[in-house]
C-alpha cells in the first residue's frame, strides 16, 4: 500500500452568502498525482487554498503524517513542505527572477544580499526544469508561461514534499504542457505528491493516478484514473448533458473584414499577413511565444507595429490606440484576464456592461434596467456562477471571473473579435457554451480570429488557421482536413525538427 501523507476530512468553507466547501474529504499518497476536478466554482481553488495556509476553514481537519496540523498561515504550511503555484501567480512583477525564487531565503536576507549565489542557484533550478530564463530579468517582463516556471522552480527550492499545482498549464501550448508533464513525473518518481488542479482533460488522463471530484462545494467521490474515461467524467462534474461540444456551423465567408500585410514588430513579430473575412472563425496558433499575442495587440492598436499596414472593410486603418481599433468596429479579449481585463472591486455588472456605456459604443444608451438585463442574460448563458449580478468580481472563482471579461467583450457589438485564448481556465460545460456562442456571432457575420494553443480547439472551432513560428506566419490550412501533426509540425523551431 502507498504511504499516505496527507489525509483533509470535513472540510468546510463559507464566504459571505456562499458555502464553497461543504464537508470535503481527500487524501494523498507519497509519490502520486492526485487530480482534483470540478466546473468553474465548484472549490478546487478554495481547498488548496486552505491546505496552504491562504484560507482558515470553517470546519474540518487536515492529519500530515496522521498528525493534526493546524494551517494558520502560508509559512506554517511551507515549513510543513507544501508549496503551492496557485492560479493567479501571486509573484512580484517588479522583483527579478531569482528574487522572486528565494524571497525570505537566507541568502537573501540581512544587508548583505549575496547576488551572485542568489543568481547562479537560480539559474540551477531553472536549467533542471529545462527553462531557459535569465535570473536577473524581472519577472513582470516574461510571458505567462514563464512566470509559471518560475513558480515551479521556487517550489522545488522549498523542497516541498507536496506540490499543489492550480491549473498549471492553462497558459501554455502542448509542447510547454509536455515539458512540465516531463517535470511533474520526475518529481513525482523522487516521492514528491501533486495535487493537480486543470481543465484539461490531456492533463488529468496524461498525468494523473487518481481523481477527485467536487460539485457545488460538495464531495462527489475519488476514483484511480484507470477507472474513468472523458465522458464519466464531464458525467461526475457537471451532472447534466453539455450537448455538441464543438457547434461550429460551417459558413459561407463573406465580405472581407480585416487584413494585415506585411506586418512587424521588432523583436517581436515580421511579416505577418492575414485575413479576417465575415461570418469566419479564423485560427492563428503556434507555440507559446511565437508572437500570437503581440501580433494581437497590434491589430489593437495596444502596440505599435514598425511596418506594414491593417485595412479593415478594405479600408486602410490607422490604428494607433485600442479606442481607434474600437471605433472602428474590432475587440480584443486579453490573455491576461486578470489584470487587462477587469475591475476586481467592482460588479459582475458594471464589469460587462461599462464599455458598452461609454462613448465608444455607437448602441444606443442602455438604461439601467437593461444593462442588467444585458448582464443577467450573459451570466445565464455563460453560467457565470454568483448569487447575484452585484457581486464583486474579486470574490467568483478564476474561471469565472474569465467568463465576465468574455461576457464584457460580447455585449460590445463589435463586427471583429480578436480571442487570444478564449476557453483558457474555463470549464468544460462553459467551454461549449463559449463556442456555441462564437458559432453563433460567425453565422450572424462576425468575422473571429481566435488565437488558441489548445489543438482540438483550433482545428474544430475553425474554418482557417494561421500558424506562427518564431514571429512569423510559417503556414496557412482549411480547417477541414488538416491535421494535428501538419499544425504542430508547422509550428515546431526549424533547430528543433529533425
Ligand atoms: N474570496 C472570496 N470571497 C467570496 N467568495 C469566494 C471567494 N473565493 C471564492 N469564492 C466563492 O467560492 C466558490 C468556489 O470558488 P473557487 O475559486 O474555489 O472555485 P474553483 O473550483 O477553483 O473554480 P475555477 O475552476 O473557476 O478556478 C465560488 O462560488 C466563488 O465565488
Ligand atoms: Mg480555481
Amino acid at each position: 500500500m502507498a504511504e499516505t501523507l496527507l489525509v483533509m476530512r470535513h472540510i468546510t468553507k463559507i464566504f459571505p452568502g456562499v458555502k464553497a466547501l461543504d464537508d470535503v474529504r481527500f487524501d494523498l499518497n507519497a509519490g502520486e498525482i492526485h487530480a482534483l476536478v470540478g466546473e468553474n466554482g465548484a472549490g478546487k481553488s478554495t481547498f488548496i487554498k486552505v491546505l496552504a495556509g491562504v484560507h482558515q476553514p470553517d470546519g474540518g481537519e487536515i492529519l500530515l503524517d496522521g498528525r493534526k496540523i493546524a494551517m494558520h498561515d502560508p509559512l506554517t504550511a511551507q515549513r510543513h513542505g507544501i508549496a503551492a503555484i496557485h492560479q493567479h501567480a501571486a509573484s512580484y512583477p517588479d522583483l527579478s527572477v531569482a528574487e522572486n525564487i528565494f524571497i525570505g531565503h537566507e541568502f537573501m536576507a540581512g544587508p548583505f544580499i549575496n547576488w551572485r549565489k542568489a543568481n547562479q542557484e537560480a539559474k540551477k533550478l531553472l536549467d533542471s526544469i529545462g527553462a531557459d530564463i535569465n535570473p536577473a530579468e524581472s519577472v513582470g517582463s516574461l510571458s505567462v508561461a514563464r512566470q509559471q516556471m518560475v513558480e515551479i522552480a521556487k517550489a522545488l527550492s522549498q523542497n516541498a514534499r507536496i506540490l499543489i499545482m492550480d491549473e498549471p498549464t492553462a497558459a501554455l501550448s502542448k509542447r510547454e504542457s509536455e515539458e512540465l508533464y516531463a517535470i511533474a513525473r520526475s518529481l513525482r518518481d523522487r516521492g514528491v505528491a501533486i495535487i493537480l488542479i486543470s481543465h484539461r482533460f490531456e492533463d488529468i488522463f496524461g498525468l494523473a493516478d487518481r481523481a477527485t471530484v467536487l460539485r457545488d462545494g460538495g464531495y462527489v467521490g475519488t476514483w484511480p484514473i484507470a477507472e474513468l474515461d472523458a465522458a464519466k467524467l464531464v458525467n461526475l462534474m457537471v451532472n447534466r448533458d453539455i450537448g455538441q461540444f464543438y457547434p461550429k456551423k460551417k459558413t459561407k465567408p463573406g465580405k472581407e473584414l480585416l487584413r494585415a500585410e506585411g506586418l512587424s514588430r521588432t523583436g517581436y513579430f515580421k511579416d505577418v499577413s492575414l485575413r479576417v473575412n465575415e461570418g469566419e472563425i479564423v485560427g492563428l496558433t503556434g507555440l507559446v511565444g511565437a508572437g500570437r499575442t503581440e501580433v494581437a495587440q497590434s491589430l489593437f492598436g495596444a502596440e505599435k507595429p514598425d511596418s506594414g499596414d491593417i485595412y479593415i472593410h478594405n479600408e486602410k486603418a490607422a490604428i494607433n490606440s485600442p479606442n481607434d481599433a474600437m471605433r472602428l468596429g474590432l475587440g480584443l479579449l486579453p490573455e491576461d484576464r486578470q489584470t487587462e481585463g477587469l475591475l476586481l472591486p467592482w460588479p459582475i455588472q458594471y464589469n460587462i456592461t461599462l464599455p458598452s456605456l461609454s462613448a465608444l459604443s455607437r448602441g444606443a444608451f442602455l438604461s439601467d434596467k437593461n444593462e442588467r438585463r444585458v448582464s443577467s442574460d450573459y451570466k445565464d448563458q455563460l453560467s457565470i456562477k454568483a448569487n447575484d449580478i452585484m457581486t464583486a468580481a474579486q470574490s467568483l472563482s478564476g474561471g469565472n471571473q474569465q467568463k465576465v471579461v468574455v461576457a464584457k467583450l460580447l455585449a460590445m457589438n463589435l463586427k471583429i473579435l480578436i480571442l487570444d485564448e478564449p476557453t483558457k481556465g474555463v470549464d468544460v460545460g462553459s467551454k461549449a457554451a463559449i463556442y456555441e456562442i462564437m458559432s453563433e456571432l460567425a453565422s450572424r457575420g462576425i468575422g473571429i480570429l481566435m488565437i488558441s494553443s489548445e489543438m482540438p480547439e483550433a482545428l474544430n472551432m475553425t474554418d482557417r488557421i494561421y500558424v506562427m513560428r518564431e514571429g512569423r506566419v510559417s503556414a496557412e490550412f482549411e480547417s477541414e482536413g488538416v491535421s494535428q501533426s501538419q499544425v504542430l509540425e508547422a509550428a515546431m523551431p526549424l533547430d528543433k525538427q529533425s
